[in-house]
């Protein structure tokens, strides 16, 4: 074991001098304990847990980060890199040394999309990881990491409004011109480009929350990895079963919220507005719409190599959530906990 790690972490780093420096005098000097032979017996032998974790906190002198629900994780004397090892809990049938022999198998094979593995047990009891910059631990975090690293997510929420708009000032000049549409003078466009607006930002008094907040975004982002990976739809099925669903949303609530005339105490003009409003603004935009944003989003390289990854790799969609996704140095998303369950 001794050598092992030693002769690992030499091949990581080249000399014996850098490696104290790297990952902490007191931590290379106490490898010749054989503590890390066997995952710590949180569930078979608390005493021992406790003994194996003092020894590594204070032989080893390292401190404790964070618990998963299978691993534990210390910060080595290098502020760069983790020291991820695996207790005896159980996930189902996976144990944590396969979990963590699945990241030493995944890790540098995707460097974009995953801290950097420096060295491992074999038998996988530990692994060396590269620090994440930052662990996203909220829906805010994550979709600002969402849209830092893939294009196709940035700027949604304006490109879903500027299309409702473009169908509706065409819807409306249809409607301009039909006999059968009443008080057409009592439409306001101005008030009707302001109420969209106000939809879309949250402002407007029958709007809880902005109509493509920040969880809708998370919401596409794992849908379509689940759609892909666990009902096998294609990536571009996927893209546009998650998108007609949350534009299809976005325009039943403005004709609901909105533009609906049958909101208490509306005066006759504003009543005309509102119906007028509402015919401009329908479902029949909602088709062409999708379409633009699934080419939108198929172009976009980065998530379709990250989506087709995920699949390919087998790893389980659901547990990419907050916790076990970070950013790197670049403030791209990266994923600190990859499982097959
Ligand atoms: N590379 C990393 N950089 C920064 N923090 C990390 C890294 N890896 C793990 N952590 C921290 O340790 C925690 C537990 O790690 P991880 O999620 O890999 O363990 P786990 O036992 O598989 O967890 P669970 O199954 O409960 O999600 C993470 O939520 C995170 O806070
Ligand atoms: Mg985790």
């Amino acid at each position: 074991m001794r050598n092992q790690i030693r002769k690992l972490i030499l091949e990581a780093i080249g000399d014996s001098r850098g490696e104290k420096q790297f990952f902490g005098e007191d931590f290379i000097k106490k490898l010749n304990d054989n503590v890390f032979l066997e995952p710590l017996p949180v569930v078979s032998n608390l005493s021992e847990y406790y003994t194996r974790l003092n020894y590594i906190l204070n032989d080893l002198n390292l401190n404790l980060i964070a618990q998963g629900h299978f691993r534990h994780v210390f910060e080595t004397g290098n502020p760069d890199i983790l020291l991820k090892v695996a207790t005896d809990q159980m996930a189902g049938s996976l144990t944590a040394v396969d979990a963590n022999l699945q990241e030493v198998n995944r890790f540098n094979r995707y460097p974009r999309f995953f801290p950097k593995s420096y060295a491992y047990d074999e038998d996988g009891v530990w692994i060396l990881v590269e620090k994440a910059k930052t662990v996203i631990k909220n829906d805010d975090d994550f979709k600002s990491a969402i849209e830092s690293s893939f294009e196709c997510f940035r700027n949604l929420d304006a490109i879903v409004k500027m299309m409702i708009e473009y169908y509706a000032n065409y819807a409306l000049g249809i409607l301009a011109n039909d006999p059968n549409i009443q008080n057409f003078d009592k439409f306001d466009h101005k008030k009707f480009l302001q109420e969209i607006k106000s939809a879309f930002d949250g402002t407007h008094p029958r709007f809880s929350r902005p109509t493509i907040d920040k969880s809708v975004i998370v919401w596409i982002f794992k849908g379509v990895l689940s759609e892909n990976a666990i009902d096998k739809r294609s990536v571009k099925h996927s893209i546009e079963y998650k998108l007609r669903i949350v534009v299809g949303n976005v325009i039943s609530e403005l004709r609901r919220f909105a533009f609906d005339p049958d909101e208490g105490n509306l005066s006759y003009a504003e009543e005309a507005h509102k119906r007028i409003s509402r015919a401009a603004v329908d479902s029949r935009m909602i088709n062409p719409i999708v379409e633009w944003l699934v080419l939108h989003f198929l172009r976009d390289r980065v998530f379709i190599s990250f989506v087709n990854m995920i699949k390919d790799e087998n790893i389980t969609p659901w547990d990419i959530r907050t916790t076990n996704v970070g950013t790197n140095s670049n403030g791209e998303l990266i994923v600190i906990d990859a499982s097959t369950f």
